[in-house]
């Protein structure tokens, strides 16, 4: 046997961890999709019939064009890959050291941890995974520029006043790295005015105060004491979306990490961004029972939308709004 490459039709979608039943869910009930010829191969689901555009919130990184290969050898297998293209990102739920072994005769891409704040490189990237000791599937498009759509942040266990930290870390390096291709890249900076709504106990507070920027920060309990010892920190206890934007004047970013229904949330994004008084806005939509699709469409026709879930989201879809 040498090596072989067919093209295969369709398109193939990475989950997130646990969570293939979202992706399924969101193929079948938000894109309408044919899912009873799936194949899955670990958190890989492939549907030979997709010809669809667009890509799942709940997908890590999409095969845009899918492809399987055999081949013999471990060197042979890294060589049919250089040959179509410089960057590629593994996924492995099996075969995991021959496949280490295939990734390091690949061109270096960097899959360390990374530290925050940082930056992707926007470089179009593809990805491969192992489905037995002589079969991969590849795709030299996918829909992320992270090696196999991953992103783990180093995490501090001591510092922050909780978890919730990472999803808005990981969400602005998202913004950073380009979430919107070829448009802005903003960051939180010094002196920018941020409101924080639903703050408490102060994970996403305390990120944007690593950053420099001012907080007004909103929810009905307190922050650590440490943030409400802050001077560029207001703590306001109040029901964040019975303030009217007048009374709490321009931000620069709004963030919204409230546990609400998605209604809810609309509604005040809407008012917000009706207001004119804010630039850019990152919320955390919780997902509570069935998904309501139309209202998350609704959110995404919002001019200037991108929604993604994250690796450091749980049930949730983040809503970014970036200019
Ligand atoms: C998931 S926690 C937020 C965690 C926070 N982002 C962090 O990093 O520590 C959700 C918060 O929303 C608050 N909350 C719920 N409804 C709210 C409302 N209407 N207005 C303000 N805060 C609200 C809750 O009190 C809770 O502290």
């Amino acid at each position: 046997m040498s090596k072989q490459i067919t093209q295969l039709t369709g398109g193939a979608f990475l989950a997130w961890p646990e969570m293939m039943n979202r992706l399924l869910g969101e193929l079948t009930n938000r894109f309408h999709a044919d899912i009873s010829n799936k194949q899955v191969f670990g958190d890989i689901v492939y549907l030979p019939e997709w010809n669809q555009e667009g890509v799942p919130y709940w997908c890590k990184t999409a095969f845009l064009s899918p492809a399987k290969m055999t081949f013999d050898s471990i060197g042979e297998a890294a060589a049919a890959l250089k040959e179509i293209q410089r960057n590629w990102g593994p996924y492995q739920f099996t075969q995991f050291r021959r496949a280490t072994l295939i990734q390091e005769k690949l061109p270096y891409i960097n899959l360390k941890v990374k530290q925050f704040p940082c930056t992707i490189p926007e470089s179009p990237i593809g990805v491969w995974t192992l489905l037995d000791q002589n079969t991969m599937l590849f795709s030299p498009n996918t829909s992320s520029t992270f090696p196999g759509g991953h992103l783990e942040l180093q995490e501090d266990h001591e510092n922050p006043p909780s978890r919730a930290y990472l999803k808005i870390q990981e969400a602005i390096i998202r913004c950073a790295s380009g979430v919107y291709p070829g448009i802005s890249k903003p960051l939180p900076k010094p002196g920018e005015r941020c409101l924080d709504a639903g703050a408490c106990p102060g994970g996403w507070t305390w990120v944007l105060r690593q950053l420099g920027a001012t907080v007004v920060a909103i929810d009905r309990s307190p922050l650590v004491p440490s943030l409400m010892e802050d001077s560029s920190v207001t703590f306001m206890k109040h029901d964040a979306f019975t303030l009217k934007p007048e009374e709490l004047g321009a931000f620069d970013w709004i963030f919204s990490d409230v546990i609400c229904y998605p209604e809810r949330l609309y509604e005040w994004v809407t008012m917000w961004l009706d207001s004119g008084l804010v630039k850019n806005m990152i919320c955390t939509i919780k997902m509570q029972g069935e998904t309501d699709w139309n209202l998350i469409q609704q959110f995404a026709d919002i001019p200037g939308s991108k929604i993604q879930h994250l690796n450091y989201n749980k049930h949730e879809l983040t809503w970014f709004h970036l200019v």
